[in-house]
């Protein structure tokens, strides 16, 4: 276990990469906010078994663009003590944890990457100008590092979903790979923001996997039945206050009416326990008696 040598500047980011570049071994970059958990731990492992020798970076930024007014932005975990910890054990090479000015040095950017009808659903309709924010920050880590693969969590599905359209769309050449989300022992899937949970609202939080799991069972008869069994569960569930609950096609597109069985879908979830806004999401193969697994894509 070595000790990951951190970069505060673009400057250091670029000299390190430089001298790990060499060789032309590939490079991992897993771009976070901190607060770091396992969810992340397995993002680091999954960049490793890309790129074998070659150096995995992690940026961690909390990054000011993707927070609307009145959200969580000056609360938001910091922990790069702790961080750093996980980051050593997962045996990342270069950690970049630059300040605000370091990404935005012309202070608030004038051009960004607009995300297009994808960012304006789900999420994207709760939290006007969240995608905008996450892909633009995302473009500039890119630029900076220039990784070959990037690794993010599927629990931010619609966010993965837009990354691999920025990079289909503006020609970046990043291979994107979605990891597994990682689950509590009771189905709540890891977030950064359930450390904003009280022990009350942890166990009302469990409702959100509970209902996706019920919905994954109902799938072997069609999306309408699944989506029944998903509202049953959540209604049974006290302290969750529901924003959506949606199927969709794999790619966030509506599910047509009538569909073969087998065929592949999403269930979505978003609501909030107390004051924290949570989201978790998992396939469903629809006719089919079997829940899937939640594999690395
Ligand atoms: O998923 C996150 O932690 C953030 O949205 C990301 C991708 C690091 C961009 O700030």
């Amino acid at each position: 276990m070595s000790t990951p040598v951190v970069a505060t500047t673009r400057d250091e980011l670029s000299a390190l990469l430089a001298d790990a570049r060499i060789g032309g071994r590939p490079v991992g970059l897993v771009p976070t906010m901190g607060a770091l958990h396992e969810g992340h731990a397995s993002l680091m492992q999954t960049a490793r078994e890309r790129v074998g020798g070659g150096p995995v970076v992690v940026s961690i930024f909390v990054n000011p663009l993707q927070f609307g007014a009145g959200e969580d932005l000056d609360r938001y975990p910091r922990t790069l003590e702790d961080d750093l910890k996980i980051c050593e054990r997962e045996g990342v090479d270069i950690v970049f944890a630059p300040g605000v000015e370091e990404v935005y040095p012309g202070g608030d950017p004038q051009v960004t990457v607009k995300p297009g009808p994808l960012g304006k659903v789900l999420e994207g309709k709760t939290r006007p100008g969240h995608f905008r924010g996450v892909l633009t920050v995302v473009a500039k880590l890119f630029g900076l590092v220039r990784p070959d693969v990037a690794v993010f969590g599927q629990k931010d599905y619609q966010q993965l979903a837009l990354i691999r359209r920025m990079v289909l769309d503006l020609n970046m050449g990043v291979d994107v790979v979605g990891a597994e989300t990682v689950r509590e022992y009771d189905g709540l899937a890891l977030s950064s923001r359930n450390r904003y949970l009280d022990d009350e609202q942890r166990q009302y939080a469990t409702a959100l996997s509970r209902t996706l799991r019920a919905a994954q069972e109902g799938a072997y008869y069609g999306a309408d039945v699944a989506l029944a069994a998903a509202r049953a569960e959540l209604r049974s569930a006290d302290g969750v206050d529901l924003d959506y609950l949606v199927i969709t096609d794999p790619a966030l597109g509506v599910l047509p009416a009538d569909v073969p069985p087998g065929t592949e879908a999403r269930i979505l979830i978003a609501a909030r326990v107390g004051t924290t806004r949570l989201i978790d999401n998992m396939p469903l193969v629809l006719g089919s008696p079997v829940p899937p697994r939640e594999g690395a894509s």
